[in-house]
C-alpha cells in the first residue's frame, strides 16, 4: 500500500491506498475549528498543530487499515503548493518514515492530488476530461490528457473560488470557513433576488473580486435586521453568481478543446449548487473533495518516485509552479 500525508493547509490528514486505487484509510483532521476565531488560517499555529497531530493521524489511518508499516510499500507526500511551514511539517514527517523504512518516497503536487481523486476506486475516470478545479487557494481548468499531469488552460486572475465562498460568508456573518455555510443558508433563498455581475474576462480565465466588492456593498446598506432578513436571498444570488462563472467556462472550454468530459474537484466541488449545475460532469466524491491524503496517495501511483535515501535534500514549495 502506499501510504499518503497531506498538511499543505489546515488540515492534517493521512491515507492508505492500494495501487489499484482502492482506499483503505482516509484520515482527516480539520483545524478549521481553532482557526475560526481569526477568521482564517493562521500559518504559524497551523503548522504547529500538524506537529501534534501528524502521529496521531498517522496511527489511525494504519488502524482503520487494519494495517501496520509493513504493509506499506512507498510514502506519498504534499511537497507544494500551500503554506510552507505546514508542508515541511508533513514532508519531514514522510521522510522520515520513508527513511527509516528504507522505502521510496514520492513527492506529490496539492493539484495533481486533488484531480487524482478522481481516479480512486469504486469508480475511476479515465482521462481525457476536463477538469475545473475550484479549491480554497486555485481555480483552474485543466486539460487532462494522462494521469500523470495536466496543461492549465484557464486561471483565476485574482480570488479563489473557494475564497470567494469564504469572504462572501464573511461578509453575510456565517463565519468561518464559509462555503458549506453559505451553500446551507443560500438553499432557503431565492438567487434571482439580487443581480451580482461576474466580471467577464478574455479566454477561460475567472475574476471573482468584483463579485466580493458588489455583495459588500449590498450589505453595506442593509439595518441588521434587514440582513438577517435578506441573508438567504443574498447568499443564493451570490453562489448563483459564483456557479454560473465556473459553469459558463467550464462548458465554454470543454467545447473549444473538444473535451467530451468535464470534471469538478476541490472544495467548491461540494458545492450543492455547482454539482446539480453539472450534474452530467464527473463529480469528485464528497469526502474527497476538501483537502485529503488519499488524493495524494493517488496522485502518487502517476508520478515518479525517489528512492531512498536520495530525498533527504527535498524541499517543499509555496506556490504553484
Ligand atoms: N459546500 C461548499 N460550497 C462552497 N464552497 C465550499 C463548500 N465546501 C467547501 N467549500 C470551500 O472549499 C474550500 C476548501 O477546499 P480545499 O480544501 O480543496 O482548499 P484548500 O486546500 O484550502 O486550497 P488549495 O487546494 O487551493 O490549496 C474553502 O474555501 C471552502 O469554503
Ligand atoms: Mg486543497
Amino acid at each position: 500500500m502506499i501510504l499518503g500525508i497531506e498538511t499543505s493547509c489546515d488540515e492534517t490528514a493521512a491515507a492508505l491506498v492500494t495501487r489499484s486505487g482502492e482506499v483503505r484509510a482516509n484520515v482527516v483532521s480539520s483545524q478549521a475549528e481553532l482557526h475560526a476565531r481569526y477568521g482564517g488560517v493562521v500559518p504559524e499555529v497551523a503548522s504547529r498543530r500538524h506537529l501534534e497531530l501528524a502521529a496521531p493521524v498517522l496511527g489511525e489511518a494504519l488502524e482503520q487499515a487494519g494495517a501496520t508499516l509493513d504493509d506499506v510499500d512507498s510514502v506519498a507526500v504534499t511537497h507544494g503548493p500551500g503554506l510552507i511551514g505546514a508542508l515541511l511539517v508533513g514532508l519531514s514527517a514522510a521522510k522520515a518514515l520513508a527513511w527509516s523504512r528504507r522505502l521510496p518516497l514520492v513527492p506529490v503536487d496539492h493539484l495533481h492530488g486533488h484531480v487524482a481523486s478522481l481516479y480512486l476506486q469504486p469508480d475511476p475516470l479515465e482521462p481525457p476530461f476536463l477538469c475545473l478545479l475550484a479549491s480554497g487557494g486555485h481555480t483552474l481548468l485543466l486539460d487532462v490528457e494522462t494521469h500523470a499531469g495536466y496543461e492549465v488552460v484557464g486561471t483565476t486572475l485574482d480570488d479563489a473560488a473557494g475564497e470567494a465562498f469564504d469572504k462572501g460568508a464573511r461578509l453575510l456573518g456565517l463565519g468561518y470557513p464559509g462555503g458549506v455555510a453559505l451553500d446551507r443558508v443560500a438553499a432557503d433563498g431565492d438567487p434571482e433576488a439580487y443581480v451580482f455581475p461576474v466580471a467577464r474576462v478574455p479566454g477561460f480565465d475567472f475574476s471573482f473580486s468584483g463579485l466580493k466588492t458588489a455583495l459588500l456593498y449590498a450589505v453595506r446598506d442593509l439595518s441588521t435586521d434587514e440582513l438577517a432578513r435578506r441573508r438567504a436571498d443574498l447568499a443564493a444570488s451570490y453562489q448563483r453568481a459564483i456557479v454560473r462563472a465556473l459553469v459558463e467556462r467550464a462548458r465554454a472550454a470543454a467545447a473549444e478543446l473538444g473535451s467530451s468530459r468535464i470534471a469538478v474537484v476541490g472544495g467548491v466541488a461540494a458545492n450543492s449548487e455547482l454539482r446539480q449545475a453539472l450534474a452530467d460532469a464527473a463529480l469528485a466524491p464528497l469526502a474527497l473533495c476538501t483537502d485529503n491524503a488519499a488524493m495524494i496517495a493517488s496522485a502518487a501511483r502517476y508520478a515518479p518516485p525517489i528512492p531512498y535515501p536520495e530525498y533527504l535534500g527535498l524541499d517543499a514549495y509555496a506556490t504553484a509552479a
